[in-house]
């Protein structure tokens, strides 16, 4: 059990008080991105950020105690992955972190109604649905806060899945990352729409863990970053505040646009965006340039995630038919 786990779990039943436990928590879309860490065993950022998270859209998560297994059983979306697969060994080190070496295997079925190919569906919403899970498994009654600390131990971006709306990730000072948490900003904004523009169904490349650490080790602008991030934090936070959806749509998509140019400089180049990628900015641009208010933000992977408003959704859906449509705070605009 490392530090930051045993300090949470302190005075925190050690056996599970149930044979399985069920959660569910959505995805999240950053609006000012995560990109580098201080430290990467306890996934502490170099800066904070923003996201919205997606409402109804996300993962749902069974943790079950398994009997007499050899090792942990990962199933996602109906598919047993393989015992040697990447995401499945990080699970079982994640799951590591709460079981003593006696503890029994677990099984951790996982249901996303996001598609696959968002990049969305596994990583941030599995890891903030798993903790919830295993916190009722436990019974242990974490608030959100220590949830979204357990969370980013998962995944970085999967503390600020812990809430729904707009959810800012305090960077913190501590060492121990016990100040490095999610918290939900008390703004609605019930006209935002995001679309999903999926034009390749093509696993990443690169994880982000990996191309973020490559990016901080060699990109020669990765030390403006964190003032770029500053700057544009806290122009979002204004923008939600007064429902300016211009400046809120430029200033993410400038976000994503500078955190794509960072990986560019590295050496050597990471490019997430394909030709299609390419092709929709120019098409949101042109859209712009005719007057809609339309934005896109992209993380580790070549789709874009549009960003408009609820009164243009027949134009955006015009000249993107294609375009997977989700309502954050519920379809009331
Ligand atoms: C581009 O949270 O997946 O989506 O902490 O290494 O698991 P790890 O990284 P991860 O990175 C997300 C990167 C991003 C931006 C963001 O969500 O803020």
């Amino acid at each position: 059990m490392n530090n930051t786990v045993s300090k949470l779990l302190l005075g925190k039943k050690r056996e599970p008080q149930a044979l399985s436990a069920e959660s569910f928590a959505p995805a999240n879309i950053a609006l000012c991105k995560y990109w580098g860490k201080r430290d990467s065993a306890l996934n502490l950022p170099l800066t904070s950020s923003l996201s919205i998270s997606l409402g109804e859209k996300g993962a749902n998560t069974r943790i079950s105690v398994l009997d007499s297994a050899e090792s942990d059983v990962v199933i996602l979306n109906q598919e047993r992955l393989a015992e040697e697969s990447s995401f499945v060994k990080k699970l079982s080190a994640y799951l590591d972190l709460f079981r003593d070496v006696s503890d029994r295997f677990f099984q951790v079925e996982t249901t996303s109604n996001i598609p696959v190919a968002a990049g969305l569906a596994s990583s941030a919403c599995g890891f903030a649905a798993l903790i919830k899970a295993l916190d009722k498994l436990y019974a242990w009654e974490l608030d959100q806060k220590a949830l979204s600390i357990l969370a980013r131990l998962g995944s970085g971006s999967a503390c600020r899945s812990l809430w729904n709306g707009f959810v800012e990730w305090d960077r913190g000072q501590c060492m121990d990352g016990l100040d490095s948490h999610g918290y939900p900003l008390e703004v609605q904004w019930p006209e935002l729409r995001i679309g999903l523009l999926i034009f390749e169904p093509l696993p990443k490349k690169i994880s982000s863990r990996m191309a973020m650490e490559h990016t901080v080790q060699t990109s020669p602008f990765y030390k403006i970053w964190p003032i770029v991030v500053e700057e544009d934090l806290l122009k979002l936070k204004r923008a939600i505040k007064a429902h300016d959806f211009e400046t809120f749509g430029s200033v993410a998509e400038a976000n994503a646009l500078k955190m794509h140019a960072l990986m560019m400089t590295a050496k050597t180049p990471i490019v997430y965006g394909s030709p299609k990628t390419l092709e929709a900015q120019h098409r949101i641009w042109d859209c712009r340039h005719q007057g809609l208010a339309v934005y896109f933000t992209q993380d580790a992977g070549p789709n874009l995630k549009l960003l408009f408003l609820a009164k243009d959704l027949d134009t955006v859906k015009q000249g993107f038919p294609e375009l997977e449509v989700i309502a954050p705070f519920g379809e009331s605009a």
